[in-house]
């Protein structure tokens, strides 16, 4: 990725952590901050499953989705406020899923972590407005991604016949959405959920 971003004149750092660690996560922010004077955009991105069905469901499995897919979240937006408060300027976007929308069997951990990330994202919609800091969640469908890759062809047989544009999304259907409400353009939507799932949800 970072080759990617040096092919087009950009520059890249990448800076590994594991980020239901929030004080390791903090400080990655911070140190961001303090490197390069600012900071614009934050994409919450990463995340984990721990399907089962609610009745085999360990403590662990729902504590570990929460933290890594929902705390994480939390902390880092916590940490980008105060920069992108005082320069009057942010986007941060995070990644939910239609599961969080309209809850999906195997998946009570992530549904309910996709679902907070709604009402933490509209609430700090809320909190920052008035300092010029735009908040939205993607909600994407089904990705082409090494989370969907186990489902194998299952996603063929089942789930791309139900969706309306009757195919699997791309990472690249997610990154048009990200950058759309990182842009400038975006500077009046905040507090949304964009679903991005080939209609599948509607
Ligand atoms: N692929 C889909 O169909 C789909 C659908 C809806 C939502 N999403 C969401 O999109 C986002 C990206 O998912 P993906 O499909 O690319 O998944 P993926 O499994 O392909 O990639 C997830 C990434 O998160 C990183 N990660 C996991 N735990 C981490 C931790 N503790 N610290 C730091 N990094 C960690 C992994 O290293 C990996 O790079 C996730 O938030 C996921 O919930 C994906």
């Amino acid at each position: 990725m970072i080759g990617e971003i040096s092919d087009q004149g950009g520059q890249g750092h990448a800076r590994p952590c594991d980020i239901g660690d929030g004080e390791a996560l903090s400080k990655l922010i911070e140190d961001v901050v303090s490197d390069h004077g600012r900071l614009d955009i934050l994409v919450n991105n990463a995340g984990i499953t721990r399907d089962g069905l609610l009745l085999r469901m360990s403590d662990e499995d729902f504590d570990d989705v929460i933290r890594v897919n929902l705390r994480s979240c939390m902390v880092a937006c916590r940490a980008a406020a105060r920069p992108m408060m005082r320069a009057k300027y942010g986007r941060i976007i995070n990644i939910g899923s239609v599961s969080g929308i309209t809850g999906n069997p195997g998946q009570a951990n992530y549904a309910t972590a996709k679902a907070g990330l709604i009402g933490l994202t509209k609430t700090i919609a809320k909190e920052l407005g008035p300092k010029g800091v735009t908040a939205n969640v993607i909600a994407p469908g089904f990705i082409q991604t090494d989370m969907t890759e186990v489902l194998g062809d299952m996603i063929k047989n089942e789930v791309v016949p139900r969706i309306p544009l009757r195919r699997i999304g791309q990472p690249e259907d997610i990154a048009a959405a990200t950058s759309y409400l990182a842009s400038e353009q975006a500077g009046y939507v905040t507090g949304q959920v964009l679903v991005v799932d080939g209609g599948m949800a509607s």
